[in-house]
């Protein structure tokens, strides 16, 4: 398994992940597939511009085409103060299987080498037993429960933080 950069080639590996709405129930529901040439033209933007970290998944380094989805770390202020936010998806077939795990594995240690990325922070749905158990085993700390806004929505999620300097 490997991660590559996000590239514009994307776009059906974006629709299949982002307008799923089994994928997207913690996530704000389905985006509109009309939506999703601009969420990626918007993730192209953030890496290009050094302020995100969009890795998509290749289960087999021999077709870099195929992905079995994407981990993805943003830089933003989180409570007035400069971070990182990280964020996963796997697709179902692939799902159970710990891609997830060493997916963010990898893109922790990337981050790590390049510097200027902690601290860490996920805020996973309360109920999203996976991410909050990958919160868990890669050692972020949980900080408590907050409302989290995001697409125009307001979530009750877990708040968890990993500082890569430690
Ligand atoms: C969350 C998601 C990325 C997990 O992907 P995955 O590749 O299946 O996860 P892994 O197999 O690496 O498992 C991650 C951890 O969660 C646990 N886990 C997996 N599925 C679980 C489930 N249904 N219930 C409880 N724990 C679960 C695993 O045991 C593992 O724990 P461990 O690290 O202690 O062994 C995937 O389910 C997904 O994309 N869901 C839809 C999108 C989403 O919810 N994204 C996150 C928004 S916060």
């Amino acid at each position: 398994m490997l991660l590559r950069d996000v590239d514009a080639g994307d776009v059906e590996a974006y629709r299949r992940m982002r307008c799923d709405p089994v994928m997207m129930a913690d996530l704000g529901g389905p985006m509109p597939a009309e939506s999703v040439a601009g969420q990626l033209r918007h993730d192209l933007d953030l890496v290009a511009r050094g302020a995100g970290l969009i890795k998509m998944i290749v289960p087999d380094p021999a077709d870099p085409t195929a992905v079995a989805g994407t981990v993805t770390l943003h830089r933003h202020a989180i409570d007035g103060a400069p971070a990182a936010e990280i964020g996963w998806m796997v697709l179902p077939e692939h799902q159970g299987r710990g891609v997830a795990g060493r997916a963010v594995r990898m893109l922790l240690d990337e981050a790590r080498r390049a510097g200027g990325w902690s601290p860490v922070h996920a805020f996973p749905g309360v109920d999203n037993a996976a991410s909050n158990g990958l919160c868990r085993s890669l050692g972020f700390a949980l900080l408590g429960k907050r409302e989290t806004p995001f697409r125009g929505q307001v979530f009750r999620t877990r708040h968890w933080v990993l500082d890569l300097l430690a």
